[in-house]
């Protein structure tokens, strides 16, 4: 049986890591803060690149870290951000950004717990780096809840690193000598990550792109997984 990610270990190294309001390397987790910044730069032209023709009202964005991509969205009448670092979303929250931005502190297996989340059905979704520190049977519980979430017209941003071995990848309190602490994170292959997906195909989604996040080989510098992206819709 596969062992299982401590959701509290994952908590602590995030909690730990929220040291700069500005800056993006609490959540990207890279050596050189200058790759970091980069590949916050390449996200943000991606997802800038997939909203710009659409109309977006509301907005969740799930395991939102420190607000990085809460930016984009200043247009919108309502945005949502979820995450269990409490020091993460103090530095959300202290984005100085407008009153339709609202941040929570919750992991994102108690959704149902928020109340004022749950009333709201959102027309797009953010899960950007959040899948690999969930256990299976959460990602498939995660995917059932954005179902009754999502509002009839929907558009979903995913990005995630997938395993490139063929199998998944699982660091359950792995010492990485590069972040200098223990770790957790579960890298599934596409395949697998496509699969978790089949509830939202099976009620009208599409994944209407996908492709690899960053097209410059220097920012993606890990030798067994690699940063892709996808991009669901629903349109009636
Ligand atoms: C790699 S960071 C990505 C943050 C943000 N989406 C971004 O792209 O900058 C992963 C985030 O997921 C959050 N996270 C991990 N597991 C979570 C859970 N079960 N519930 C809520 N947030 C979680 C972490 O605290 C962290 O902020």
């Amino acid at each position: 049986m596969d062992k299982k990610i401590a959701y509290s270990n994952v908590k602590n190294f995030f909690d730990s890591r929220a040291c700069d309001a500005q800056g993006v390397n609490s959540t990207m987790l890279q050596k050189d803060p200058n790759i970091a910044s980069e590949r916050d730069m390449a996200e943000k032209e991606i997802l800038l690149s997939l909203t710009y023709d659409v109309q977006v009202n509301d907005v969740l964005d799930l395991g939102c870290g420190n607000g990085r991509l809460a930016d984009l969205f200043k247009n919108v009448e309502n945005y949502v951000g979820v995450d269990f670092s409490e020091n993460l979303v103090k530095l959300a929250s202290e984005r100085g950004l407008g009153t339709q931005y609202k941040f929570y502190v919750s992991s994102v297996t108690e959704l149902h717990k928020i109340e004022n989340i749950c009333e709201t059905q959102y027309d797009f979704i953010v899960i950007s780096g959040l899948l690999i520190y969930l256990n299976d049977e959460d990602v498939s519980k995660l995917i059932q809840q954005i179902l009754t979430l999502c509002n009839e017209e929907c558009r979903i941003y995913l990005r995630e690193p997938v395993s490139v071995l063929n199998e998944k990848l699982s660091l359950i309190d792995h010492y990485s000598q590069e972040l200098g602490t223990y770790y957790n994170a579960v890298y599934r292959t596409e395949a697998e990550l496509l699969n978790f997906l089949n509830p939202l195909i099976v009620n009208g989604f599409k994944v209407a792109k996908r492709d690899y996040m960053y097209k410059d080989l220097k920012l993606n510098n890990r030798a067994e997984t690699i940063q892709k992206y996808f991009y669901l819709e629903r349109i009636r």
